[in-house]
């Protein structure tokens, strides 16, 4: 059977070590221009249920790095799950190509992709959860922090698909994890307790961004109506704006804090153009990395 990469979860501590380590050799292998194509010969199928600036870009630039191709399939190209079912479709897809990456509503189409698929399948996103996303993040704060110790992440903001990542991550990583979310915009209740049970991380939930703040190392934050949710945005907008990352907030936060989001932002929602801008930030460094932790995260699925 293939390895899969659809929860942080499904690599172990020491494969999420190794697979930034891995990740940190790529990038500068191509940094360097030293050539490196593992994966000559080898296809990508991207499925895209949803719409994607990075998580298409970096993919398939990715693939042609390491010497391979990749195939865009857009929202309009499969209909994944209406034109055609989904266990269908990952048996079809498998038969021509090495690995299957997919951007999906519903998480139980990305496990039914899985589990029918006898190629690794990647996850680019479902409503649930943003694994790779969350290996790019950690990727850089190590960059930037050197090291992972004693590590305080603020996430302020909507308990979403990008927060359930981070508290997967927090399973596998000791952190203090912190979510700043109003009432009724909880993480979802199984990868909290997940996590907590884990025994690795202090995972806490909070409605005060200014106490979520204190002694961060990140701060990060995620727009507050994800993809799908666009008919409760005026709802939303009312929500969560005393969870805006701004100026004032930072005041509260360490001189040296890093300021994340996985983009695209909503400038002047979750975050200000200003914070965004700010030296503190380092949004572009993490959207970069999706590309160097994303090789890693294929190179590891594809040696099994
Ligand atoms: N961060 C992220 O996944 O960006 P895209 O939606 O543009 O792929
Ligand atoms: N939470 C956002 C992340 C986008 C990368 C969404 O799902 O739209």
């Amino acid at each position: 059977m293939s390895r899969n990469f659809i929860h942080i979860t499904d690599f172990t501590t020491e494969e999420i070590k190794s697979t930034l380590d891995l990740a940190i050799e790529i990038k500068k292998k191509v940094k360097s221009g030293t050539e490196y194509l593992p994966l000559k010969n080898k296809t990508m199928a991207m499925i895209f249920a949803k719409p994607s600036a990075r998580t298409r870009v970096s993919f398939e630039t990715g693939m042609t790095q390491l010497g391979g191709h990749a195939i865009f399939l857009g929202p309009k190209d499969i209909g994944i799950g209406k034109r055609e079912a989904v266990k269908d479709i990952a048996r079809v897809i498998a038969r021509y190509d090495d690995i299957i990456m997919a951007r999906l509503f519903d998480h139980k189409h990305m496990l039914e992709l899985a589990e029918y698929s006898t190629v690794p399948v990647i996850n680019g996103l479902t409503d649930l959860n943003h694994p790779c996303q969350i290996m790019a993040d950690i990727l850089t704060v190590l960059e930037h922090r050197k090291h992972l110790d004693n590590l305080k992440v603020a996430f302020i903001g909507d308990g979403n698909n990008v927060a359930n990542s981070w508290i997967n991550l927090a399973a596998r990583l000791p952190m203090h994890f912190v979510l700043a979310a109003p009432g009724g915009y909880d993480p979802d209740p199984t990868i909290l307790k997940n996590a907590r049970e884990a025994g690795l991380s202090k995972v806490e939930i909070v409605n005060d961004p200014i106490v979520a703040v204190k002694d961060a190392d990140v701060i990060y934050t995620d727009v507050w109506t994800s993809m799908g949710q666009e008919e409760e945005k005026a709802k939303r907008l009312k929500a969560f704006m005393p969870f805006q990352v701004n100026s004032e907030l930072i005041k509260h936060a360490k001189d040296d804090v890093y300021i994340m989001h996985c983009l695209p932002a909503h400038r002047n929602e979750e975050i200000t153009d200003e914070v965004l801008e700010s030296k503190n930030s380092i949004v572009f460094d993490e959207a970069e990395n999706r590309m160097h932790a994303q090789k890693a995260i294929i190179m590891k699925l594809m040696e099994e």
